[in-house]
């Protein structure tokens, strides 16, 4: 079965086509890993998967359902943990995973256990009624990990969740992703700058560039299709060694911000 159906997705801003005629399948149960370089489009393909943003054309199916049509019922059925820091920082955290579970139409009865269960997964049920402003930087983060989890979504999204999260977390979180993959046949949609991780964990790997696909496989086919010998070196040579304009300008930014305070 099929989980996610995308076809020539496309996204613009303005004069920016930031997803171009994207086209990829991921099957029920796979651990597909989404890999680009900074501004390659996999967050903005992302949001759009996952009913947070509008396509500019092109097509896609989430869990049976066509994401244009049936907004409620996709929602219903994916969990997603997005790049940007998205919780309420005047809330508690349980608190914020109360909320979540009320939006997402969690049985008040089962409401209490869960969110208990998971914050004890996340190692931070004894710090459940602080305020998650107060948190640290990888605190914050295993605490949008178990909001993800909280409806037992068929399909979690993971937009960069290991980011600032220390060794022992990290390889913790991913243990717990696999066993839930494998438990409950749930599918992993992720992104990483870890190619390590990627070749560790993913099933299947689409390689996007400047809003485009060019290479789908696992690591072992991306690895011999290009002749190298790890992922990270396929990587770089499919995506090149250059850092990305985008990054360049942001410095030059930042230069100048730093500029203008002297
Ligand atoms: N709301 C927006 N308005 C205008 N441009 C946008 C918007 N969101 C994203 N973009 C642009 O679309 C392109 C793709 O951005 P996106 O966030 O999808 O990249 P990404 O692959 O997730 O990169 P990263 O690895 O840095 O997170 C970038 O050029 C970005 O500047
Ligand atoms: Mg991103």
């Amino acid at each position: 079965m099929t989980a996610i159906e995308v076809s020539n997705l496309t996204k613009k801003f303005g004069n920016l086509t930031a997803v171009d005629k994207v086209s990829f399948t991921v099957e029920k149960g796979e651990i597909f890993a989404f890999l680009g370089p900074n501004g390659a489009g996999k967050s903005t393909t992302i949001k759009m998967l996952t009913t947070m943003l509008s396509p500019t054309s092109g097509e896609m199916k989430v869990g049976g359902h066509v994401v244009s049509e049936n907004k409620s019922s996709v929602r219903e059925r994916i969990g997603v943990i997005f790049q940007d820091y998205s919780l309420d920082d005047d809330l508690t955290a349980y608190e914020n995973l109360y909320y979540h579970a009320m939006l997402y139409r969690v049985p008040k009865s089962e409401r209490k256990e869960k969110i208990e269960s998971l914050l004890k997964y996340v190692n931070l049920l004894d710090r459940k009624d602080d305020l998650v402003g107060k948190f640290s930087g990888g605190m914050k983060r295993r605490v949008e990990i178990a909001r993800g989890l909280l409806h037992s979504p068929e399909i979690l999204f993971l937009d960069e969740p290991t980011i600032g999260l220390d060794v022992q977390t990290r390889n913790f979180l991913w243990e717990h992703i696999r066993k839930i993959n494998r438990e409950k046949d749930m599918t992993i949609f992720f992104t990483t700058h870890n190619m390590e991780e990627a070749e560790k964990i993913a099933t299947k790997i689409a390689v996007i560039d400047k809003g485009r696909i060019i290479i789908t496989g696992t690591s072992k086919e991306i690895m011999k299709r290009t002749k190298t010998k790890s992922l990270e070196s396929a990587f770089l040579r499919l995506t090149g060694y250059d850092i990305r304009e985008e990054n360049v300008s942001a410095l030059e930014r930042l230069r100048n911000v730093r500029r203008m305070r002297r």
